[in-house]
């Protein structure tokens, strides 16, 4: 099964205009000048998606955001809704990162129902998963990922409209990663809870993508993994051309 490979940034809550601007630019001309066999997607955070968006005007770059709200529109106060989102250009967003589950407490139920609402309103969604390192350590990590994926991937996923993304949280900002033999055994594993859960068919055309710590100099072994469909990559996403580089060496 070919999947094209997704290389995606989170920027999280980094940049103001003037840097954001200059990054997607850098990056959009990079990946004008060039012809990657893969996907490409940036996820700024929300200040600058609608600033973004006009810098990516002509590229195939798509847009997404970092979090979405359940709701369409109404009281609740400092959250976004899908609609708006996706009246701003965005082509995807970010659910269920750590950070998100760590710092505001989200849980699968939770963001399985953000999930759901993305979709209505023509989203597609980057649903992340992935162990602590105490889970790591007590040998949990298949059976964390396998709860996090049948509670927060919704019944309406389809492999255009969902994305997974494997992060180990140990692994996000910190330089380490797991082995390359433990990142394909645990993507093997998120693949067989998918079919499980939606099918072969829609399980098997599925991008899962790794993130956490992914670098130019350790994306072409992690991307070359048999079911590694794509990075999500954090700080090397702030330098266009550690992103690009990603890119290059990943994607041929
Ligand atoms: P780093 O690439 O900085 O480890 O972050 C990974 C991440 O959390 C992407 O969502």
């Amino acid at each position: 099964m070919v999947r094209k490979k997704l290389i995606a940034g989170n920027w999280k809550m980094n940049c103001l205009s003037a840097e954001g601007m200059a990054l997607a630019k850098d990056v959009a001309g990079a990946v004008k000048g060039s012809k990657f066999d893969c996907d490409f997607l940036i996820c700024p955070p929300f200040t600058l998606l609608a600033m973004i968006k006009k810098c990516l005007r002509g590229s195939k770059i798509a847009l997404g955001a970092q979090d979405v709200h359940f709701a369409e529109k109404g009281a609740h106060t400092g959250d976004i809704s899908p609609l708006m989102l996706k009246d701003l250009g965005c082509g995807y967003t970010i659910i269920g990162h750590s950070e998100r589950r760590v710092d505001h407490f989200e849980k699968d139920e939770l963001i399985n129902k953000k999930a759901v609402a993305a979709h209505n309103a023509g989203l597609n969604t980057v649903i992340c998963i992935g162990e602590t390192g105490e889970q790591r350590d007590a040998g949990k990590t298949i059976k964390v990922c396998e709860s996090q994926i049948k509670g927060s991937v919704p019944d309406d996923a389809t492999a255009k409209n969902t994305v997974i993304a494997y992060e180990p949280i140990w692994a996000i900002g910190t330089g380490k990663t797991p082995t390359a033999a433990d990142v394909e055994e645990v993507h093997a594993a998120i693949r067989k809870t998918l079919v499980k859960k939606l099918g072969k068919a829609t399980a098997n055309k599925m991008r899962i993508l790794y993130g956490g710590s992914v670098k130019p100099n350790n994306a072409k072994e992690l991307l070359s993994l048999p079911d590694v469909d794509g990075a999500l990559i954090g700080g090397a996403s702030l330098k266009a051309e550690d992103f690009i580089n990603i890119a290059k060496n990943a994607c041929k």
